[in-house]
């Protein structure tokens, strides 16, 4: 006995074959066909062979609008002509010099002019390092050795990293990591003032370190006060606060969620936008925690200095395309531009939820939006997140296969949404916001039709 296709993989099959046929042969080629976990989807993802603005072309001749805008690092949409240029010049000029340049200086100077506190940087070439360097860096200076993160907030794939990242909390996140490195990292519950308190007071806590718009780039929002709260608890207990804004750095505000939310952290990470669209990444923050970097003394060199190395740190094409991104974003309009289309997606996109008769909340936060796809709960029109739900919830429904189904649908439509949600850039228009709650109302539809919601 056959079992039928379900109509929604049926009608996904039939509309991106080429791309069904490239993961046929990337199963051959990478594990599970894919190279970031993000990507997995069930039964194929997309192939794109172009990008351009706000869309993406896959490999069938199909235009999406795109919602994962490279994973947030585009806040200015793909292709934008400053930075295209920047890169192309550059290309002319060498992409390697193995040496000190002008870009790199003029790259830092860029970050210490939008980043509060930046009194140094230190250049890396992804998220993940630049978390890994933070925390090496905390260390050395405080002389402890633990690490506190929230649950389910993630920090990148190293070693040190993947401790509570996804749920149940407590489980090892991932194998292959040895559990002396998993345990000194020390995983709170979000939110949580007396488990921060206590865990601080140890003394053992070389810094807490925090996505400060939320777990999942604030899919899960932590509020204000209690960012305020772990910036006092850290200065009480001589622990250092590293922001990690891989997410919210430059996209938040130019001077990234220090200014949004008015809270000061001895150290960040930058990483996506900070690198105009190619790798690279980097740490920011203060000079006496950052001068663990740099040479003196023969012995302090031998004994305390932090080894830092990286084949392809502040390479010239990044940093090309860094500065000309960075110029592009410090007066804020493409920030606030961005910021305007998420609201009006949001306020469509709650619409059309409410129309439609399917239960869920769309929320947002800046230029970063987040759909709770049969949450009860009564959407705000500023985009606050929904109160009173359950720990838990909000990242069982984001994962959840009401939220995968919708990603499908949506894809038919013509729209690229980064599993439960997005993020807007400055080349996406009025336009692309109406057709995309135009999108979401049939997608809504459908999945009411084939009983998926
Ligand atoms: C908050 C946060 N930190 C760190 C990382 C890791 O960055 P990368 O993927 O560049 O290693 C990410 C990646 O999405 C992130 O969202």
């Amino acid at each position: 006995m056959s079992i039928e296709m379900p109509a929604l993989d049926r009608d996904y099959a039939a509309a991106f074959p080429r791309s069904r046929e490239l993961f046929a042969e990337a199963l051959s080629r990478l594990p599970s066909g894919i190279t970031h976990d993000a990507r997995w989807m069930d039964p194929f993802p997309v192939f794109v062979e172009r990008a351009q603005g706000a869309y993406k072309w896959t490999v069938d001749g199909r235009r999406l609008i795109d919602y994962w805008m490279g994973h947030g690092a585009l806040l200015l949409g793909h292709g934008h002509p400053a930075v295209t240029a920047a890169i192309a010049e550059q290309l002319q000029r060498g992409t390697h010099f193995g040496a000190s340049h002008p870009l790199e200086l003029e790259w830092a100077r860029l970050i210490q002019e939008m980043v509060p506190g930046a009194e140094l940087v230190r250049f890396v070439n992804s998220g993940t390092e630049a978390t890994q360097l933070a925390m090496r860096l905390a260390r050395a200076y405080t002389g402890r050795t633990r690490v506190a993160k929230f649950a389910g907030h993630f920090h990148g794939w190293h070693d040190e990293a993947v401790s509570g990242y996804k749920g149940p909390y407590g489980v090892t996140a991932t194998t292959g990591v040895p559990q002396e490195v998993l345990s000194t990292t020390i995983a709170l519950p979000a939110g949580d003032a007396a488990a921060l308190r206590q865990a601080l007071g140890r003394g053992d806590v070389a810094a807490l370190i925090v996505e400060p718009s939320g777990g999942s780039w604030g899919a899960v929002p932590l509020d204000r006060d209690f960012l305020q709260l772990a910036r006092e608890e850290t200065e009480r207990t001589g622990t250092l606060l590293i922001f990690d804004e891989v997410i919210t750095g430059f996209r938040l505000a130019p001077g990234g969620a220090q200014e949004y939310y008015g809270v000061r952290a001895d150290l960040v990470c930058l990483g996506k936008i900070v690198a105009g669209g190619l790798p690279g990444a980097a740490v920011a923050g203060r000079a006496d925690v950052l001068a663990y970097l740099a040479y003196r003394d023969p012995e302090w060199n031998r004994t305390k200095k932090i080894a830092h190395q990286g084949t392809f740190n502040a390479n010239p094409l990044t940093a090309a395309a860094a500065v000309a991104t960075l110029r592009q974003i410090k007066d804020g309009e493409a920030i606030r531009r961005a910021n305007a289309l998420c609201r009006a997606l949001g306020q469509g996109l709650n619409r059309a939820l409410a129309e439609s008769g399917v239960r869920g909340c769309v929320y947002w936060q800046s230029s970063m939006f987040h759909i709770a796809l049969g949450l009860d709960a009564e959407p705000s029109p500023t985009g606050e997140p929904p109160r009173g739900v359950e720990p838990g919830v909000l990242e069982r429904l984001a994962k959840g296969p009401e939220t995968l189904a919708l990603r499908k649908a949506m894809l038919l439509e013509g729209v690229d949404l980064m599993r439960s949600g997005g993020f807007l850039s400055s080349a996406h228009t009025e336009q692309d916001v109406a057709e995309t709650v135009a999108a979401f109302g049939r997608a809504l539809a459908r999945l009411k039709r084939e009983g998926l919601v």
